[in-house]
């Protein structure tokens, strides 16, 4: 399973990428909007300060939710660096984007997938990564890990190549559940993947051993 890092923050994407195990950044407006950065430039100049600090993929999101403005948009996204993947919502003009893009071997992310039938459409409009936002669906009550595993049923059905994205992780659980259900990628806060490291028994175990070397040196 690929470990991508759900952050604008370039500090915690720095120490991700020295962890040696990042596969990758997705972002959105409002992690953009939370590191305080604003303006066309601003942002656009982000996006490459990220592609240059990690190896790969890179999710930048179009803001337009037309399909002319989609195109003038992941064009100039995709433009940026090679590692840019273009992040498109799941409306009636971000499918007909994501299968144009398709076409012309622009990597695309379907985002705010909340739906089989989403997960489905995107598939078929040829998206190379799909994010269903598992944390928001466990928001409101709904089985967010049961999608991952209903979508991973219907693409292996039928050999649908786009990978699944989980998003919206929250927590080590999340990450350890997608790994069993066969998610292709997860999404997740530094604080998730760190969470990975944790035991106390690890901690003991190690304390023990340098006193151990300690008595002996
Ligand atoms: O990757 C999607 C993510 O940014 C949304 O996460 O925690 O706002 O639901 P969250």
């Amino acid at each position: 399973m690929k470990f991508f890092i759900d952050t604008a923050n370039l500090d915690q994407i720095r120490e991700a990428q020295t962890l040696g195990i990042l596969d990758g950044v997705t972002t959105n407006p409002s992690l953009m909007a939370k590191e305080g950065i604003t303006g066309e430039t601003n942002i656009l100049k982000h996006y490459v300060d990220i592609c240059n600090i990690v190896d790969g993929d890179v999710s930048a999101e179009v803001i337009a939710t037309d399909f002319e403005g989609m195109i003038r948009e992941g064009e100039a996204l995709a433009a940026l660096h090679p590692q840019i993947v273009v992040k498109i919502p799941m409306v009636k003009d971000g499918v007909k984007a994501c299968k144009y893009f398709s076409d012309k071997g622009i990597k695309t992310n379907v985002t705010l997938i909340f739906s089989a039938g989403q997960a489905l459409l995107a598939a078929k409009a040829g998206a190379t990564y799909m994010s269903p936002f598992i944390g928001r669906l466990d928001d409101i009550s709904t089985d967010g890990l049961g999608l991952i595993s209903e979508i991973r049923l219907i693409y292996d059905n039928y050999g649908f190549t786009t990978q699944i994205l989980a998003a919206s992780v929250r927590h080590t659980m999340h990450i350890m559940d997608c790994a069993k259900i066969g998610a292709d990628v997860m999404t997740g806060p530094l604080s998730a993947i760190e969470g990975l490291l944790k035991h106390p028994l690890t901690d003991i175990g190690l304390a023990q051993f340098l006193a151990d070397y300690k008595k002996g040196n």
